[in-house]
């Protein structure tokens, strides 16, 4: 067989001294790793909600504290950072474990998952759209469906062999906290406790497994670049190793590694459901010379076919007209894949 090269980013990059060039930004869009230093000095970093009691009727004045925090954080981040989330330290470690397992697996056998078709709903692909991208990101991932999980648990990796069990059981538990948030985040805009679950149709789960292997010239590229989420919400997983920044006032703020906890963002749905009184925030994935980050988003969706548009008792015709179109989540997931990850983000396109 012919000696080509291969396709994933961590099969290349062993004593790799410079990033190949279809990796290097234009000058005026590269990382400040300077800023990154700074950011991490001033102890900035986003919001830390703890949730104990977010599920106790009985303690009526902490529960509506817990939701008055997650409306802030979603007013003035569009991110915060979750303690006491009530998912299992275990079952944690597990995700990570195997998570880690599958991509130290050799070539031939992370291979047997590979496409680069966005529209397959297990894969594993490098960088983030390779059929429509001018540069490439310094990042290989695996991505897959998990609701209802009986659908799609067969297309699943069966190597490391205790994948599925591992991951099955982390997406359900991702699936609950969801709709515990997703109820936070309907009452914290005074909206029926219910209301987003319903909006979101019958409802949609992908994770991704995002590995950001060492990079020579960190300074040069993204793991991932700016973009906004598409989805309603993402509830990230990191490891020990930083690299995910938050764009705060016109400045890239550092988030920090907080051991057992997750990192929660609103996404573009959540910003039309809420006709802008939230905001799907800029975020990008720096890398580093020395340590490989793993990562591991959970995108919770609306079902392609659930109509998606500004909540009528958040909008008033005369003060707060709707900012937003009515649209499909198919219409707005296909446009968001085919577009490219950009600043100017995919809402736009659906505004009035
Ligand atoms: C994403 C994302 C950030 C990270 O996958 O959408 O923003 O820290 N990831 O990997
Ligand atoms: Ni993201």
């Amino acid at each position: 067989m012919a000696n080509t090269k291969p396709l994933l980013l961590a099969d290349q990059v062993t004593n790799m001294k410079h990033i190949p060039l279809n990796f290097i930004r234009p000058l005026n869009d590269r990382p400040n790793l300077q800023n990154l230093q700074s950011s991490n000095d001033n102890n900035e970093s986003i919001p830390i909600i703890d949730l104990q009691g977010l599920d106790e009727d009985n303690d009526a004045s902490n529960r509506s504290q817990i939701i008055h925090n997650i409306g802030q954080a979603c007013q003035d981040y569009g991110f915060f950072q979750i303690v006491n989330h009530g998912v299992p330290e275990d079952v944690v470690g597990k995700m990570m474990k195997v998570g880690k397992a599958f991509f130290d697996l050799p070539e031939s056998e992370r291979m047997k998952n590979y496409s680069d078709d966005p529209s397959k709903t297990t894969r594993l692909s490098t960088s983030f759209n390779v059929k429509t991208e001018k540069v490439a990101n310094w990042r290989d991932f695996l991505r897959l469906h998990c609701h209802p999980l009986e659908d799609y648990i067969q297309e699943w990796p069966t190597n490391p062999p205790s994948f599925r069990e591992d991951v099955g059981e982390y997406s359900k538990h991702m699936r609950k906290l969801s709709l515990k948030l997703l109820e936070a985040i309907s009452e914290s805009l005074g909206l029926e406790k219910d209301y987003m679950e319903k909006a979101l149709g019958k409802h949609g789960q992908h994770m991704a497994i995002n590995y950001y292997p060492p990079c020579p010239e960190p300074d040069l590229t993204y793991g991932l670049p700016a973009h906004a989420d598409p989805n309603a919400i993402t509830i990230l997983l990191q490891n020990h190793v930083p690299g995910l920044q938050v764009l705060k006032d016109g400045h890239w703020v550092t988030v920090k590694h907080v051991p057992n906890t997750f990192i929660v963002n609103i996404g573009d749905q959540i910003q039309v459901i809420s006709n802008d009184k939230y905001k799907s925030v800029l975020h990008r994935a720096l890398v580093n010379c020395e340590k490989e980050r793993m990562s591991i988003p959970t995108f919770y969706c609306p079902s392609p076919e659930a109509l998606v548009g500004p909540a009528p008792q958040l909008i008033d015709q005369h003060n707060d007209p709707p900012k937003y179109t009515n649209f499909t989540y198919a219409e707005y997931y296909h446009k968001f894949w085919n577009r490219g990850l950009s600043k100017e983000t995919c809402v736009d396109l659906f505004k009035v």
